[in-house]
């Protein structure tokens, strides 16, 4: 079998490369993108100070644990004599440097982590200190920046007065990829609104998110139900990951307890950690669960479930992006937050959801029984509400920024009156007779 189910898994790996939002330009945010900037605020003669701000100019996607790793390739010999508010991972090679005094970095390309909260004052600055991570643009604006400042040589290039900027950006975060630095404006700043200062030069960068450059499969999965129908229709099978494939490492575990056997990251830990998801047929990390539950005259009711198949991460600050054309008339929503997404202005069909601070902000592993739960309450309009056709069915949804597998729809529940019109597709029929035998 294993020649068929990895046809199977390619097939599914390529509904998700064509699907719309793989190709770095995002519909559902067509602006989004982190852009770094970098401020020189002083020529010291040999040495320059630089501010470097990254700023999370994204909708719906945050930047979470382990944060960013910000790195650059200097063009010639600079070294970075001290930092504030963030530090090098590696002092590298020093040694051409006598004496007591070393640089703070002296490596070609170097890694850049931000501090842990809790930092002494002395090493601070403005938006520091944050261990890396960066709210969304519509979860919290007042989170969206990162700053650090530092001091570096000027390069012993002959014959240039020119401030030089370093190439090769990278955030360290999968999926994204960064520009070429590009002159913009000198920066300007103020304290007390009358009198302002500019900075010498500001270059910024931008980096743009694609699902696809992040991860070639799919990262969660939406399920669906509905009060007139007894079907529950399950993620598709292998939607992340099939079981049996090589590199598909899963977890059975019979008690609702984390495996003893897994190694959990530290807080503190600056790299991703791989999922470690328990054994199901869709072996996603994340699974959506869309329930309509009831019907009332002029409303309906839609339960909403996520459920972390993950062993080994709590998502903080997680966050759900939904689809549906009656979202234009959600009415009420029971313990998450939500904000319109409202792209096109008068078509807002588009809602992200997150968690209530301290209450279900953080979607907790599996062994911590982690799920999290919302109702809500759309009015039915009239002309476009209808339980017909699994209308009342989402039409993307997104964990975390990124699009999760949805059934077919010739598989939604169906109302109990309507005649059962078999799939015509030959691709469900195929994957319908693999899964038996898978
Ligand atoms: C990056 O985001 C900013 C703020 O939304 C926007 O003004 C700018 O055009 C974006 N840049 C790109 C390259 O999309
Ligand atoms: C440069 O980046 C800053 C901070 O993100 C932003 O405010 C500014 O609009 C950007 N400038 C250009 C021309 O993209
Ligand atoms: C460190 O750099 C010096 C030259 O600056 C070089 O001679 C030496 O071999 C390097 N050491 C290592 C361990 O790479
Ligand atoms: C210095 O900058 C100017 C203007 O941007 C440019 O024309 C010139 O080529 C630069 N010189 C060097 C040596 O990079
Ligand atoms: C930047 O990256 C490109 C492609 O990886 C590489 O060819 C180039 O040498 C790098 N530049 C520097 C200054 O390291
Ligand atoms: C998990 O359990 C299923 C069914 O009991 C079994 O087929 C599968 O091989 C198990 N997987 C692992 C990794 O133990
Ligand atoms: C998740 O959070 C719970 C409760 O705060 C904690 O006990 C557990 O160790 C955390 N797990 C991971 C993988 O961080
Ligand atoms: C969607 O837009 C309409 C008209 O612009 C407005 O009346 C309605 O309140 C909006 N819905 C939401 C959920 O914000």
């Amino acid at each position: 079998m294993a020649p068929l189910s990895t046809f199977l898994f390619f097939f599914f790996v390529v509904v998700v490369f064509v699907s719309p939002l793989s190709y770095g330009y995002d519909p559902l945010d067509p602006n989004g993108n982190i852009t770094i900037t970098w401020d020189f605020l002083a020529d010291n003669g040999d040495t320059y100070d630089v501010r470097v701000s990254i700023h999370n100019w994204q909708l719906y996607r945050h930047v979470e644990k382990p944060g960013w790793r910000l790195s650059w390739a200097w063009r010639g010999d600079e070294v970075v004599w001290s930092m504030s508010g963030a530090e090098a991972t590696e002092q590298g090679n020093c040694s051409r440097f006598k004496g007591q005094n070393k640089p703070h970095c002296c490596e070609k390309q170097p890694t850049i982590i931000d501090l842990m909260p809790g930092t002494p004052y002395n090493k601070q600055v403005l938006n520091c200190c944050k261990q890396g991570i960066l709210s969304s643009l519509t979860q919290d604006p007042l989170q969206i920046t990162s700053m650090f400042q530092m001091n570096f040589n000027r390069p012993s290039v002959p014959n240039t007065n020119n401030l030089t900027m370093p190439t090769n950006f990278s955030l360290g975060i999968p999926g994204y990829s960064c520009s070429d630095p590009f002159q913009v404006p000198p920066s300007k700043f103020t304290t007390d609104g009358r009198r302002w200062t500019q900075v010498l030069e500001t270059w910024n960068v931008t980096c743009i998110y694609s699902q696809f450059l992040s991860s070639s499969a799919p990262k969660c999965c939406v399920s669906l139900s509905a009060f007139y129908s007894d079907t529950i229709v399950p993620c598709p099978k292998c939607s992340c990951n099939c079981q049996g494939l090589p590199g598909a490492y899963c977890v059975n575990s019979s008690s609702d307890k984390t495996p003893s056997l897994l190694k959990l990251p530290q807080d503190d830990s600056t790299q991703e950690t791989q999922p470690v998801v328990r054994c199901s047929q869709h072996m996603c990390p994340i699974r959506i669960h869309w329930h309509v539950k009831q019907s009332y005259t002029k409303y309906w009711r839609v339960k909403i479930t996520i459920t972390n198949y993950n062993f080994v991460k709590n998502y903080s600050q997680w966050n759900l992006v939904l689809l549906h054309p009656n979202l234009q008339s959600l009415t009420q929503v029971f313990s998450f937050n939500y904000h319109p997404l409202g792209i096109f202005g008068e078509i807002n069909d588009t809602v992200m959801f997150w968690g209530i601070k301290y209450y279900n902000d953080m979607l907790l592993t599996h062994g911590e029984n982690g799920n999290v739960q919302t109702e809500m309450l759309l009015h039915k309009d009239d002309g476009i509400f209808t339980f017909n056709g699994g209308w009342g069915f989402p039409r993307t949804v997104l964990f975390n920024g990124d699009e999760c597998v949805m059934p077919s729809p010739d598989n939604y529940p169906t109302l109990p009156n309507s005649a059962y019109v078999p799939s015509s597709s030959f691709w469900l029929f195929l994957s319908f007779i693999l899964s038996i035998f898978l």
